[in-house]
Formats: structure tokens, sequence, C-alpha cells
């Protein structure tokens, strides 16, 4: 008897981790969104079923009947997203295209073989999750075991895994997807992409767009993307790099390098990016200097985007020498006084202009702190800043300094003899003092006496708007003596009528 109940328990345990339960994709439709493909209608060029915020729990058993899934053609979306499914278990079976979502799902698990028999399935979104580095073995990426190449190969073309908890990844997690050409981890707690995370990565050798933004890294293995030769875009904005990390120039095809918003003090670009056409240096609190030189290792660069680095205070435009291609430069936003490198020395050496040559097309300079000098006049002529194209009428491009030109606007600076007075020029001291009339005591003496005129004037126009009122009663006094009276008489009437 008590063995009987044994097995019986046995059985019930058993039995119950056999059977997972699964929505019924029969009738999904009643609680989902399905829609089919028109031929005639080009709306939706997909089947869909969209289960977002449903309330489920589970993965469907099966796809609902209307849904062809034999035809390699078509192609399904499926969304689970905003549903609390914390496992999720294997896909139905269908070789059409699949695209796949489950964001929000507060996933913690993975079935191994997810997409074991969706063949075909193209995107993967599993970001927003509770997703760790264990969740992510190599068995819940693994496609059909093909005999012939001794090889379970999945051809999923793009997995983002953001906004997860992984901090590290296991070495073999992707093998199954080396295929990969998009992976996102951003907002991940990764820290570091060493030693078993630096391996899987190293491993995704079709990657063409890998985004690690926002992972709090410190230190990328320089093996990591060793392999990555067709990486075109590496978005690594958001992290705690001072310099470009050393594995970055092993991505011969690297073509956009997000860098923004990292405490970055010095840009130097060390080695050569061949293919580099747009960089993205934006927001970094701590950046002081850019290395103008090091800009010869990246020659195809055609967009340079660096706004809001309010620790920037010189950018050479001679950068303009080794980016013949350069189209787009943006500098607003920062604390920018020079185009110029300030000299140390007397021997001022005349620029030679040859070095400015450019294909520029859009130059943005607003909202920087200006020093309206021979300097400042020479470079923008040289880089003929008044022919380009000004975007905005009304655009925050101005000189802040010296006092006389304050709120001149940068396209007007061509026009003012600013080169033959000494004042404006900026001395040639090896510690760049503002002039005079900036420092905070000629401030605050110019804005006294600005208001002392201001108030003299109020006053002398209260004096006279007083004397004038006062010769208007007296006038009134003497000139109107029938109104007057007539003004009495209305007053003093009701008093006789009582
Ligand atoms: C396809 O779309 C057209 C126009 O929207 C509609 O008239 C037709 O009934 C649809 N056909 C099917 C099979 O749903
Ligand atoms: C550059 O980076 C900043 C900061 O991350 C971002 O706001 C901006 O949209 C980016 N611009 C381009 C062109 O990538």
């Amino acid at each position: 008897m008590k063995t009987l109940s044994r097995i019986l328990v046995l059985l019930v345990i058993v039995g119950t981790a056999m059977l997972e339960s699964y929505e019924d994709g029969a009738s999904i439709c009643e609680r989902c969104t399905c829609m089919i493909a028109n031929k005639t209608s080009t709306v939706l060029s997909y089947d869909l079923l969209d289960c977002t915020r449903k309330n489920l729990q589970h993965m469907i058993n099966n796809w609902p009947e209307m849904f062809n899934t034999i035809d390699p053609e078509r192609e399904i979306v499926l969304s689970l997203s905003g549903n609390n499914i914390i496992n999720l278990q294997q896909l139905p079976t269908t070789i059409t295209t699949l695209v796949f979502s489950c964001c929000h799902c507060n996933l913690e698990t993975l079935s191994s073989g997810l997409f074991k028999d969706t063949v075909n399935v193209l995107r993967v979104d599993l970001s927003f999750n509770k997703l760790s580095g264990d969740a992510l073995s190599r068995d819940v990426f693994r496609g059909q075991y093909n005999a012939e190449y001794n090889s379970a190969l999945l051809l999923l073309d793009e997995l983002d895994l953001s906004s997860n908890v992984i901090m590290q990844l296991q070495e073999d997690a992707f093998v199954h997807i080396a295929m990969l050409r998009h992976l996102s981890l951003a907002r991940n707690p990764l820290g570091q992409i060493t030693d078993s995370t630096a391996t899987a990565l190293a491993q995704l050798i079709n990657l063409e767009h890998l985004d690690l933004s926002y992972c709090s890294l410190t230190d990328i293995d320089a093996t990591a993307f060793d392999g990555m030769q067709a990486l075109r875009e590496l978005h690594i904005q958001g992290n705690l790099f001072t310099a470009i990390p050393q594995a970055v120039y092993q991505l011969f095809s690297l073509h956009f390098l997000h860098l923004a918003e990292n405490p970055i003090e010095v840009l130097n670009i060390a080695q050569p990016l061949k293919q580099l056409v747009q960089l993205n240096v934006s927001s970094m609190p701590v950046l002081h200097t850019v290395e103008v030189e090091s800009f010869e290792n990246v020659k195809q660069l055609k967009i340079y985007t660096g706004s809001n680095n309010p620790a920037l205070e010189v950018f050479d435009l001679k950068i303009l020498r080794h980016l013949s291609f350069l189209k787009e430069l943006v500098l607003s936003r920062s604390n920018l006084k020079h185009l110029h490198t300030p000299l140390e020395d007397d021997s001022a050496e005349q620029p030679d202009e040859s070095a400015y040559k450019n294909a520029l097309e859009v130059l943005l300079l607003s909202e920087n702190p200006w020093h309206c000098d021979c300097a400042l006049q020479r470079v923008l002529k040289y880089v003929q800043f008044s022919q380009l194209p000004h975007y905005v009428e009304d655009d925050e491009t101005r000189c802040e300094t010296p006092y006389v030109l304050t709120s001149l606007h940068l396209s007007e600076l061509i026009d003012i003899e600013v080169c033959d007075q000494l004042v404006y020029d900026p001395p040639n001291s090896p510690v760049y003092e503002k002039p005079a009339f900036l420092r905070p005591r000629s401030i605050f003496l110019t804005l006294l006496s600005v208001g002392i005129v201001v108030g003299l004037g109020i006053i002398i126009g209260l004096v006279i708007v007083c004397l004038k009122r006062r010769l208007k009663t007296q006038m009134m006094a003497v000139s109107s003596p029938v109104r007057y009276t007539s003004v009495r008489e209305s007053k003093s009437m009701p008093i006789y009528q009582i």
C-alpha cells in the first residue's frame, strides 16, 4: 500500500513535469489579435498573432488553424510581450519566416530548443526581462541537428537581449547562432567583456551590428572582436571607458562608432580605423582635449557628432587637414571658445589656409561661448563659414567675448575689423587670461554703471511726470472755471434737493 502511494506520487510529479501547460492555440484568436496577410491589400505582408498584454502565462501549443505554417514564403509575427510568462517554452512548429517577441514578460528561464521547430526564425526580441547569463545556455538557441554538418545551427539573424540582468555569458552561449548579424546586449550589467563573455562574442564572426551601450563596461578583451570582420556598427556609448578600447581597432569594417557618454578626457584615435565614416563623441562630461592629429587614422570620416561636451574649450579645425571627406561637423552645446589651438609663445605662426580645405556641408557651432578674435575670424573665413547654410534663423551661434562683440552672430564676424586692434587678439601669454573687461570685477562695475544710468533715467522720468501733472492741475484751475463750477454744481445739487 505504501509503495503504491509512493509510486502514485512519483507518477503525479513526473506527469506534471511532462505535461507542461500551454495556451490553447486553437482558440487563441478569441483572446489575441489574429490577422492574415492579404495578397489583394498591401497593408500586411505577414500573418500576425498579437497577444500583447493578454494575461497569458504560457507559450501556445499550436498555431491557430487559419495560419499557414507549411509555406516557407510566408511570414508570421508572434508577440507575447507584456505577459507574465517567467519560463519561455518551445515555440510551435512552422517553416514560415518567424519574427518573435516577448519583451516585458518577466522571463527568468528559457526552455532548451526554443526554436528547434521554427527553423526559419529571423528575429527574436527578449528585451526587458530578468534573464541572466545562466538562462542563456547553448541549448536554448540550438537548431535542428544536421548530421551532414554535425551541427545544430540556427539561422537567426537578429537577437535583442537588452535590458536584462546578464553579468556574464557562458562561453558557448552562441555557438548555434553564429550566423547572427545583429545583437544587442545593451543595458545589462556586464561590467567587462572578458573571459567567457569575450569567448562567447568572439564566435559571432558574422555580426554587423553590436550594441553594448550602457553596460557599465570598463574593459573589452583584445580578442573579443578579433574575428568580427563584418562588424559595421558598434554602440558602446554610456559606459565607463576612459579611452577607445584597444579591441575596437580590430574591427576593420567598422563604419559607425558610437562612443558618446563615456568619461574620456583626451580623445585620441590611436590606430587606423580605415572604414570609419561616422563617429559620435557627444555628451562626454570630462572631455577636454581632442587630439586632431590622431584623426589621420580615420581619413574616411564623414560625420563627426560632438555636442554637449561641457569641458571642451578648444576644437582645432586643422582636423580638416586629415578629413577631406568630412561633411558634417557638429560642435554645439559645449564650452568652445576657439577653433584653433592658442599658441603658447609669441612666434604666432600664421596657419596655412590649405590646411582647412574641406567638403563641409554642415558645421554646427551653436551654444558655445565663442571668443571672437582675429584667429577665430581667420578660421571661419578659411572654412567659408558664412557660405555654409545656416539652419535656424535665431540659432545661438554667437560671440560671448570680447564684451564689445557679445551677441554678434558668428557669420557676421567675417565683416568686422578685429585683427588690427590688439585688444581683440588673444593675449599670447602662456596662460590664457580673459581680457580685463571680462574679469568679474569689471563686469560688476559695468553692471553697476548700467544700473545707475537706468536708475537716473527712471528718476528723471518720474520728476518730469510729476511736474507735468502739477502743471496740468494748475492750468485747469486757471483756464476752465466753467467746468469747475459745473462739477461743483452737479455735486452739490442733491444736497439742495433734500
Ligand atoms: C483582402 O482585402 C480586401 C480589401 O481590403 C478585402 O476586400 C478582401 O475580402 C480580403 N480578402 C481576404 C481573403 O481576407
Ligand atoms: C550622439 O550621441 C548622443 C548622446 O548619446 C545622442 O543623444 C545623439 O542622438 C547621437 N547622435 C547621433 C547622430 O548618433
